[in-house]
């Protein structure tokens, strides 16, 4: 990586592992760094990414929907810009149980910018009100219990699997009120989801890669829960979120959409953030130990592996008209790639930002987003992480790695570990 050579792009699979000496790269000598595939401009520094995270009014979020399903935004009105566009939509339009025209309007709560995210957002914030969240807490307790079992058998386990897929997909399940007895259908379409828009299946199309078929199955599978619940409602959020759409609120697709992005947006990142942190406290034997002493101290743990392994690594923007960042242009449409993970590490705002430290001040760190789209969940997967750790830390020091070998979720965007298997230390 030479000055001269250097390149770097955000769904490169060269970067997945190690993405880090990339960043370090680009916060020191290219801020604003215009990358060629996605055509966008790179963002890297902690106090630029949170100009662009801040300021709605010059950066869209449409982007988030637009970049990552692959979409040329300029394709809607030249179709020969990005047949793949096309064709995608065209499928995924075949596919749906719903007119076209209502999936062209259909609103989505990631990629909406206020005033129009002002009225999405009430709608799922009654299912997230910290008194909702905390009373979760013993259920969660009583999942990481039974997934405790397996880990202390002596028999070895995979942490993903065994633990930190399991206790949130549970969860979110159960706060919306579908089936966790369907949970290896919602982990299928989830990971389909994620490899097909942000990882290596990201070209072959939405056929190919699995999406239109996904789609398929969770909005039929969706629409009869929705409809079960529209006939009895119950205490849970897919009854509220029926409720909203019946009052006129949100049409069926939207509805699918909601539900679609509390299942993926609720599972993953938090699998994630729990298995990072499995890693790094076995890879630092004295913060294991000193989080073991001192059990308040998991919070903090929980925070500094967000900051430091962060679930989402980048969140797209589009400029809605001409502006400038750190002294570069960018043109009204442009499309701006914020990197969280590189603005959790700047030396700017941490000393030693590439070292693991619980000890440290993490809680600026913009692992959640930042301003009116922060994330929605995060005090259920603080609560979760928190739980989850505090049980594991008592077990960790009498386990290690099986193998040394690393395999990473196929996503540039998501980070986290696909396996992580323990044994028993000899
Ligand atoms: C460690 C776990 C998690 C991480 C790192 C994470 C990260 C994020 C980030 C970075 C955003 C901002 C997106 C943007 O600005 O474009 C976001 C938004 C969101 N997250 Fe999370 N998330 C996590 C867990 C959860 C959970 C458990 C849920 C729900 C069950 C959830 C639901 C959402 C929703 C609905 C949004 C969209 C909010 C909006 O646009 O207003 N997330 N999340």
């Amino acid at each position: 990586m030479s000055s001269t050579n250097f390149r770097y792009r955000p769904f490169d699979e060269a970067v997945r592992h190690d993405p880090f000496p990339y960043y370090a790269r680009l916060r020191a000598e290219h801020p604003i760094y215009r990358s060629d595939d996605p055509e966008a401009w790179v963002i890297s520094r902690y106090d630029d990414v949170l100009h662009v995270l801040k300021n709605t009014d010059v950066f869209s979020s449409d982007a988030m929907t637009t970049v990552m399903m692959g979409i040329d935004p300029r394709a809607m009105m030249d179709p020969s810009i990005d047949p793949l566009a096309i064709e995608n939509m065209m499928a995924l339009a075949d596919a749906m149980p719903f007119p076209v025209e209502e999936m062209a309007r259909s609103r989505n709560l990631i990629a909406s910018d206020p005033p129009q995210h002002d009225a999405l957002r009430p709608i799922v914030n009654r299912g997230f009100t910290p008194r909702r969240i905390i009373a979760w807490e013993a259920r969660i307790r009583e999942l990481v219990a039974s997934c405790m079992e397996r880990v202390r058998s002596g028999d070895g386990c995979d942490i993903i699997a065994d633990v930190a897929v399991p206790v949130p997909v549970i969860v979110v399940s159960e706060m919306l009120g579908v089936e966790a007895e369907r949970r290896a259908d919602f982990k299928r379409w989830s990971d389909t989801l994620i490899e097909g828009i942000t990882g290596s299946r990201r070209r072959e199309g939405f056929v190919k890669s699995g999406i239109v078929e996904m789609m398929r199955e969770f909005a039929t599978y969706f629409g009869e829960v929705a409809d079960r619940r529209r006939a009895e409602p119950r205490d849970d959020l897919v009854s509220v979120l029926v409720d909203a759409g019946d009052e006129g609120g949100l049409s069926p697709m939207e509805l699918v959409t909601f539900v679609l992005i509390l299942l993926v947006a609720g599972n993953e990142t938090t699998t994630n953030l729990i298995g990072h942190a499995v890693k790094l406290l076995l890879e630092h034997p004295d913060q294991l130990d000193l989080v073991r002493r001192d059990p308040s101290l998991v919070p903090a743990l929980v925070e500094e592996v967000l900051r430091y392994e962060s679930p989402i690594q980048m969140l797209f923007r589009r400029a809605r008209r001409d502006t400038e960042i750190g002294g570069q242009k960018i043109a009204e449409n442009e499309i701006v790639c914020a990197l969280l993970g590189s603005a959790n590490r700047d030396e700017r705002i941490w000393e030693r930002g590439d070292d693991f430290d619980v000890r440290r001040e993490s809680h600026a760190h913009l692992a959640f987003g930042f301003g009116v789209h922060f994330c929605l969940g995060a005090s259920l997967a603080r609560l979760e992480a928190r739980c989850v750790l505090e049980a594991l830390v008592e077990e960790l020091p009498r386990m290690r790695r099986r193998s040394t070998e690393l395999e990473y979720v196929d996503s540039n965007l998501v980070r986290g570990l696909r396996h992580f298997a323990l044994e028993l230390a000899a």
